[in-house]
């Protein structure tokens, strides 16, 4: 088993903004926007949520495929990263609904007017940057209103250094060395399954349940109740 290893809570150096922002996580993020997009369709009569906060957005990866898939939503997308979100809001600007972006760091939203307000709340590749990961579920609880949806994905942490070697090979084999180093980071600051099961219990978000996927993600999903 490794001990976690934390990175740098935000993204914010320019180098690395403009790395991740050119690679292609299209796939990865497909399927996350279709996760979401099932525990719509299974969850509420399938009713559209009103208000879509996406935390940690980055460039708005899936914040923007959000606002695509519910035009008639506010989806808002909030990162602590000023170059991220400089990166986001020129993707978005072409839209014709586009997301409302916000800077703000998560520790700082509890004292937003976006408190009470959610009801659907998802997070893309976030966890792991936490130093405190109780800070998304206090604000899991805290943005949202009764019966909110909520999804979470995230890699989670492989057992191993052989193990994590064996990811980084089979999936960035020849990508710049900056991201093979943020993967790398990525994996090894993640949580595994039942950490995340544990700071659930504690959070008492009793509707959310953990799932691994494949040999390198987990999903947090469900509803507040
Ligand atoms: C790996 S990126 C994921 C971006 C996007 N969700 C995606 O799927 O591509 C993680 C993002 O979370 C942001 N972040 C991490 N910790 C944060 C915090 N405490 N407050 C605000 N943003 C934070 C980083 O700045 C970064 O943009």
């Amino acid at each position: 088993m490794i001990q976690r290893v934390p990175e740098p809570e935000l993204m914010d150096d320019v180098d690395q903004v403009a790395a991740y922002g050119a690679a292609d996580f299209n796939a990865g993020d497909d399927h996350t926007l279709s996760l979401i997009l099932s525990l719509v369709r299974d969850t509420a009569s399938g009713a559209p949520p009103r208000r879509v906060i996406d935390l940690g957005c980055g460039p708005g990866n899936i914040t923007l495929r959000l606002s695509d898939a519910f035009p008639e939503s506010e989806v808002i997308g909030v990162d602590g990263a000023a170059a991220m979100l400089h990166l986001a809001r020129a993707r978005a600007a072409t839209m014709d609904h586009p997301p409302r972006f916000m800077q703000c760091p998560l520790q700082q939203l509890v004292e937003s007017d976006l408190v009470n307000t959610a009801d659907l709340i998802v997070s893309n590749s976030l966890l792991h940057h936490l130093h405190q990961p109780d800070l998304l579920w206090a604000l899991t609880s805290s943005l949202a209103v009764h019966g909110c949806r909520v999804l979470h994905r995230d890699l989670r942490r492989p057992f191993s250094v052989s193990e994590l070697d064996r990811l980084q090979r089979t999936y960035l084999p020849g990508a710049p060395a900056v991201l093979i180093q943020d993967f790398r980071a990525s994996l090894a600051a993640a949580f595994e399954p039942d950490e995340v099961t544990a700071q659930l219990k504690r959070a008492g978000l009793n509707g959310l349940r953990v799932e691994a996927e494949d040999d390198r993600y987990l999903v947090v999903s469900g509803l507040v109740d």
